[in-house]
């Protein structure tokens, strides 16, 4: 089936944002750091400057940053806040202690939250985020990705948190959607009782490639190509993702489904907020822009 890709652009942002209140305010790829120490010695000092590569190693700063697009949301009084992974540099305990502090400070209930872990929170080790959600993000877990097939119903809206995370070397940068994921989130999207609502799955990879087979080797989601094919055959199910740190809009020409990618919070103005913003149009989720203030 055909499909159309485009990057959004300047001129998609919001022009009067203040008149409406978006129905999900969409953050994307955090990447915090530790704000007081953790791991140490020189094998992860130098791991933790090759991941965050072309960045300001400044943990302050990316508190500063999580925390005014946290804001922005709670203002434009978003229903469902959903982050969709990169939420620590390297997945330590400390930098998700951190990101519990950030999402307590900003004043948003935990229960209108969508989180799901990305290549980076995975670099520690494989364990890092459920860790976190026994601990630190204990107050999250109601609608953090956790075992496949997982759903977070919120009413008019079905979001299906989905773990790609896998724990890789510093020098990979994929995610992996295995068998057992993909066939629950398959027996979800069958589910008549699902059917009647707009129904959002969220991941921090993208669901198709990008660039040479090389690369996509190195950085795409493995077992991308089913969620791509759900789309296909589902009404009205689309994808909310980030890993590519800028806004794109996938169309499934023919059905009613997209696949929409935020930019990164970590990336840009310090003083700027780029959340992504969606409505509900008749039971239909259409992107109405990036909120920059
Ligand atoms: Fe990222």
């Amino acid at each position: 089936m055909e499909q159309t890709t485009s990057t959004e652009t300047q001129h998609a942002q919001h022009a009067q944002h203040a008149q409406h209140t978006p129905h999900i305010a969409h953050l994307s790829d955090v990447h915090l750091l530790e704000s007081r120490p953790g791991w140490s010695g020189a094998g992860y000092a130098f791991q933790l400057r090759f991941v965050s590569f072309g960045r300001r190693l400044d943990a302050d700063e990316r508190r500063e940053r999580l925390l005014r697009n946290l804001v922005a949301a709670r203002k434009m009084d978003a229903k469902h806040v959903v982050i969709s992974g990169d939420l620590t540099e390297m997945g330590t305990d400390v930098q998700f202690e951190s990101l519990g502090e950030v999402l307590d400070a900003s004043g948003i209930d935990p229960d209108r939250f969508v989180l799901v872990p990305g290549n980076h929170d995975a670099y520690s080790d494989g364990e890092a985020f459920r860790r976190a959600l026994a601990g630190p993000l204990a107050r999250w877990k109601a609608g953090a990705a956790t075992t496949p097939g997982k759903i977070v119903d919120r009413g008019d809206v079905c979001f299906l948190p989905l773990d790609v995370s896998v724990h890789q070397a510093v020098t990979r940068s994929g995610g992996v959607l295995d068998g057992a994921s993909a066939a629950a989130l398959e027996a979800r999207l069958a589910d008549p009782a699902l059917r009647r609502k707009a129904t959002i799955v969220v991941a921090h990879h993208p669901p198709y490639g990008e660039g040479p087979k090389v690369w996509q080797w190195i950085d795409a989601m493995r077992g991308g190509e089913r969620i791509m094919s759900l789309l296909e055959r589902f009404e009205n199910v689309h994808v909310l993702h980030g890993h590519l740190h800028r806004a794109t809009t996938r169309t499934i020409v023919g059905t009613r489904s997209n696949v929409f990618g935020a930019p990164a919070v970590v990336e840009g103005p310090v003083d700027q907020t780029r959340v992504r913003t969606y409505e509900l149009r008749s039971g239909v989720l259409e992107s109405t822009g990036i909120w920059a203030a």
